[in-house]
């Protein structure tokens, strides 16, 4: 059975972006769920032993705290057995297990995972019959709408197999995988998925502003919303959407609150072993749309260390 969730919009998994510091501070803004950057299955079936002879588990490679909870983890990869391993070595620590059909990166399809899955119909349903059955923990689905535009109401037949199998949720995010981010996402699938399924069905695709989140909600009739992109170092968007949702109004955030809150997420970032990398862009996509941000984005790509950065964005805030 699935958790209760505390708010209707959601972090969507994003890798290299929702990183635990950035979970913890979008479940403190309000999500009502988070998830972890998609897993390979392999990896985790090789770090656990790893970890096991050093008494560790598999918390070391995939950090996370309590606060984030309920917590789902996202797995990539279609070796059946491998998968139903990799199902049982994460469900102690995770609420939900969520499976990706949707990654359009060609490394992803070209190894039969992610959106390239779409198109291969008995595979898929033995995906889901092996997740379904490995685990108790309950396990939802990510999905793009189609693989190209001559197929792109896959969605159709890939979420009636899913319920079939015991699916809870379903992520539709409706673009097709060979059209990556270009264009828009066609919300009218959501709507149509929301029509045809008996699950609870989360929106996906181009929700930047409160306003977005509940024009979906209004003309999809879906149950939950997920957001990727908007919520890139924006992290108020979701106590935003709870109040709009709520009472039409919301409170406004500067770009100050922003940067304020790219120290509160650098602070979270201290218990974790998030490259340092990673951390650079989050402090580029926390500058996005400010005054000067370019400029200070070309510092931030130069910053050396956590010490520059913090100097950097310091700057940044008593001048802005
Ligand atoms: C940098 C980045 C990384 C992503 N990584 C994942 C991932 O690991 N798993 C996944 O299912 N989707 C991933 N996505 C797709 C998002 O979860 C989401 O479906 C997509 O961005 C559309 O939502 P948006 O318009 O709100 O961004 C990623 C997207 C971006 C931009």
């Amino acid at each position: 059975m699935l958790p209760k969730f505390s708010g209707r919009a959601f972090l969507a998994p994003m890798a290299g972006v929702s990183d635990p510091a950035l979970r913890l501070q979008c479940k403190k803004m309000g999500a009502g769920l988070v998830v972890t950057e998609f897993t390979n299955i392999h990896s985790i079936i090789a770090k656990e032993s790893q970890l096991k002879e050093r008494m560790k588990t598999i918390q070391e490679f995939i950090e996370y705290s309590d606060e984030e909870r309920p917590l789902s983890i996202q797995l990539f990869g279609s070796d059946l057995t491998a998968l139903e391993k990799a199902a049982k070595i994460v469900e102690p620590y995770f609420d939900i297990i969520d499976y990706n059909m949707g990654c359009p990166a060609p490394h992803i399809t070209q190894q039969m995972a992610g959106g390239a899955l779409l198109q291969e119909v008995n595979l898929t349903q033995q995906i889901f019959s092996t997740l379904v059955n490995a685990v108790k923990k309950p396990i939802t689905l990510k999905i793009r709408s189609g693989v190209t535009d001559t197929n792109k109401f896959l969605f159709r037949e890939i979420a009636e197999i899913a319920e079939d199998e015991g699916i809870e949720m379903i992520t539709l995010h409706p673009r097709t995988v060979s059209q990556g981010y270009s264009g828009t996402s066609d919300w009218d699938m959501i709507k149509e998925l929301k029509e045809i399924s008996s699950v609870p069905i989360v929106g996906n695709g181009d929700i930047t502003t409160p306003e977005d989140a509940k024009n979906m909600i209004d003309n999809t009739n879906c149950d939950y919303v997920m957001i990727g992109r908007g919520a890139m170092g924006n992290p108020f968007l979701f106590e935003q959407i709870n109040d709009y949702l709520k009472s039409n109004s919301y409170k406004e955030y500067t770009f100050k609150d922003r940067l304020d809150s790219f120290f509160d997420y650098l602070h979270l970032t201290d218990q974790y072993k998030i490259k340092f990398t990673n951390i650079k862009g989050q402090a580029m996509r926390f500058t996005k749309g400010m005054k000067g941000g370019s400029k200070l984005r070309s510092k931030i790509t130069l910053s050396k260390n956590i010490k520059d950065l913090e100097k950097i964005m310091n700057d940044a805030y008593v001048s802005s």
